[in-house]
């Protein structure tokens, strides 16, 4: 079958402008051709990110007519808490504003400076709150990983042999504890195998460390252990779900996620000591623990987007959409990113212009062409994100790689939808060796990203040998 087929009728609408190909060209001048500065409303197909931009069902806007929003011990906390424990398992459930808030009190009272943290890979929030307490992230990215195009299943593993040789070197109580990130947002949204969740397990318990999931994409990653091992394929969900769960201690989620929701977030913890310590900082910075910066209609909605999450139908549907838009845009001759993830659909957009050198973003511009030809939003996951001058030489430093994201909220866009990106990536193909590159003409010392200013440049050739990779 070829047709995605939502399973979801729309019952509320939220219209967008269509606006003329001149009208984004203009809009891209004025945020300088950084797609963070535009305003949303100039956008129609926006595929930022996934992160809080889902739809909810109708019963989940009921539950937010019927969220109790009193200060302690609402009932909306109870169902939640209900909730979360059949999911994971887990004793202590703390409602969190969102992701970054679970991260921040946890390592607070886990991580102490000059520690090291290990992870198959941190996600840029988990890393800077590690890095923030003076502490390192270390990443482990299983080997296979590396090559972008190999349809290797499981590359969101994480590398046991090299954290085992590791472990092995690091003084003792120098790792406070260990965290797998499911799924692997920072190599493409990429599963973790069931093997590998035991296997980290089994190594961080050896070494005596709580072992902790970043589980923002569990239900996907779930479904990947579903779909793809035989020892899993007659398992329901939330049997595979709660299996991954109680091979580690505790988790951060991020519900702006598999939680769909727009706000929210949660940290679980079975340890009595670390609950405490985590308590009295949630009442100190998030709220009372009953709703940890929330209101009681959040926790309502985020109960029951939780109860929707693992239904097989839903996930099918959104692996379809991804693989719709990643094989169309395979056909094309547009370098994606394999094996297609769920979250997003990642391009290579310095195998796609190899005209552009690194140091003149080549996502950064395929990015601005794709949103000046169909208004399509996506972001650049490269140099513009992760490269930087280096401090003693004044020269560029490249990122590994120049990668466009078109990230796939939940529930809210339709095959049609798909089908105008794909257009808009058979024109862009089309002509990309007329694309030119960007030069940075303003930028902030960290997280440059987000407010850089650019401009194109015309010339399209290297600028020469001097670049460092980073
Ligand atoms: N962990 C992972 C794996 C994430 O992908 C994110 C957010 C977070 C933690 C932080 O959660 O945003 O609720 O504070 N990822 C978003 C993205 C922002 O676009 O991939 P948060």
């Amino acid at each position: 079958m070829k047709t995605v087929l939502e399973p979801f009728r729309i019952k509320a609408v939220e219209p967008f402008r269509i606006t003329t190909v001149d009208e984004r060209q203009h809009h891209l001048t004025a945020a300088h051709h950084n797609l963070f500065l535009l305003r949303a409303e100039d956008v129609m197909i926006d595929l930022l990110t996934d992160s809080g931009t889902g739809a909810m069902s109708a019963q989940q806007w009921a539950a937010i007519m019927t969220g109790d929003e009193s200060y302690a011990g609402c009932k909306s906390f109870f169902e939640l808490e209900a909730v979360v424990r059949e999911l994971t398992g887990y004793r202590h459930v703390f409602p969190v504003h969102q992701g970054r808030a679970a991260e921040r009190i946890l390592f607070n009272v886990m991580v102490t400076p000059g520690q090291s943290v290990p992870n198959n890979a941190h996600f840029d929030t988990t890393r800077a709150n590690i890095e923030y307490l003076g502490a390192a992230a270390v990443d482990f990215v299983a080997p296979q990983a590396k090559d972008l195009r190999t349809l290797a299943p499981w590359k969101g593993d994480l590398d046991v042999v090299a954290l085992e040789r590791w472990l092995a070197a690091q003084p003792k109580g120098s790792v406070p504890l260990g965290v797998l990130t499911i799924t692997n947002n920072r190599v493409g949204g990429q599963p973790v195998s069931m093997q590998n969740l035991r296997a980290v397990a089994d190594l961080y318990h050896r070494y005596g460390l709580p072992f902790f999931l970043d589980a923002a994409r569990f239900a996907e990653n779930a479904w990947w252990i579903h779909r793809l091992d035989p020892e899993w394929q007659q398992v329901p969900l939330p049997k595979v779900a709660r299996a991954m769960f109680d091979l580690a201690d505790g988790c951060m989620i991020s519900a702006k996620k598999d939680g769909l929701v727009n706000i929210g977030g949660l940290l679980c913890v079975n340890d009595d000591a670390v609950a405490q310590k985590v308590r009295n900082l949630l009442i100190l910075t998030e709220g009372f623990p009953t709703y940890g910066g929330l209101a009681g209609r959040d926790l309502a909605a985020l109960a029951q987007g939780l109860r929707e999450v693992l239904d097989p139908d839903y996930l099918h549907y959104r692996e379809a959409s991804a693989q719709y838009l990643a094989s169309h845009l395979d056909q094309l001759g547009v370098p994606v990113v394999r094996p297609f993830g769920l979250h997003a659909v990642y391009v290579d957009a310095r195998a796609m212009l190899p005209h552009i050198p690194p140091t003149r973003l080549p996502g950064q511009a395929l990015a601005c062409e794709l949103y000046v030809q169909g208004g399509v939003r996506s972001v650049e996951i490269g140099t513009l994100m992760f490269g930087h001058d280096d401090p003693k030489t004044g020269l560029p430093v490249v990122a590994d790689n120049d990668l466009v994201r078109l990230c796939l909220p939940r529930r809210v866009y339709t095959q049609s939808h798909i089908d105008w990106v794909i257009e808009t990536f058979a024109e862009v193909h089309g002509r990309r060796h007329d694309l030119r590159g960007l030069e940075i003409t303003q930028q902030a010392p960290f997280l440059r990203a987000f407010t850089a200013h650019m401009r194109p440049v015309a010339e399209t050739a290297p600028v020469g040998d001097l670049v460092q990779r980073g």
